[in-house]
């Protein structure tokens, strides 16, 4: 689905993404883990085009998309939750996600506001409330069906649990599993561990800029010196 190959991303002077590589197979949830500051949201603006890389490529199902308008690579198939809950304060909930409606192309159930309000209880109940009215929690939750509205074959979630409750990190991960089961293909961004591992196939971890290891989810817990040494982990 998502094969990044070498990639080499500035802001102005700063040399940040030094030679990443990734690749993310379709139907797989693969998650990005690293302290604060290594460049996760970095590759995600890589990917998405908000921060081109000035080398190497990004490929999504073989096309390369390096360079093309992020509005290009959005219509590609390839949806953003960004970190931070950037949703419109003063649009309610319902027109939150109206604005990011975008239909399917090929097949496939569609989102829309009634698979949106059944996935998501919670907004359903707030339909009508503004942006700046919502929890934290329901802003996260409203960031990430917004990404859905956009129908993607791809997401690119940057800490979609980043200051939710248990209940609602929970809720999420029952999102996500259920988003994979129907063939999305996620890279996930994440600094809570037992989460990123509990729903991903593979797992690589950033260090200044790098890649420092790749394996499989399932085998991440073998790791502890990787854990301790750029996670801070054990
Ligand atoms: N717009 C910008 N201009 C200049 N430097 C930036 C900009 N955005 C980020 N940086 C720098 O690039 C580096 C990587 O930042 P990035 O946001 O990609 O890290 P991150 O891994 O997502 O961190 P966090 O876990 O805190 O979200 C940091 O040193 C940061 O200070
Ligand atoms: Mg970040």
């Amino acid at each position: 689905m998502l094969s990044v190959q070498d990639i080499h991303t500035y802001y102005g002077d700063s040399y940040i993404l030094q030679g990443v590589s990734l690749e993310i197979p379709e139907g797989c949830v693969v998650s990005v883990l690293g302290r604060n500051g290594v460049g996760k949201t970095t590759l995600i603006r890589s990917i998405i085009g908000f921060t081109p890389p000035r080398r190497g490529r990004v490929l999504l199902r073989g096309q390369e998309i390096t360079r093309l308008p992020a509005h290009k690579i959005a219509r590609l198939g390839v949806g953003l939750v960004p970190q931070g809950r950037r949703i419109f304060a003063s649009l309610t909930v319902r027109e939150n996600l109206q604005v990011a409606q975008r239909d399917l192309e090929g097949g496939g159930r569609p989102w829309d506001w009634e698979r949106v309000a059944a996935a998501f209880p919670r907004l359903r109940e707030r339909s009508h409330h503004r942006g700046n009215k919502l929890s934290g929690g329901e802003q996260q939750m409203l960031t990430t069906a917004r990404a859905l509205m956009g129908n993607p074959r791809l997401l690119l979630m940057d800490e979609p649990s980043e200051g939710l409750a248990p209940l609602l990190v929970r809720n999420l991960g029952e999102i996500i599993a259920d988003l994979k089961q129907h063939g999305l293909a996620i890279l996930l961004v994440e600094q809570n561990l037992p989460f990123a591992l509990a729903l991903s196939d593979y797992v690589y971890v950033m260090s200044k800029g790098a890649i420092v290891h790749h394996g499989a989810a399932a085998e991440f817990h073998q790791h502890t010196e990787i854990k301790a040494r750029y996670l801070g982990i054990g």
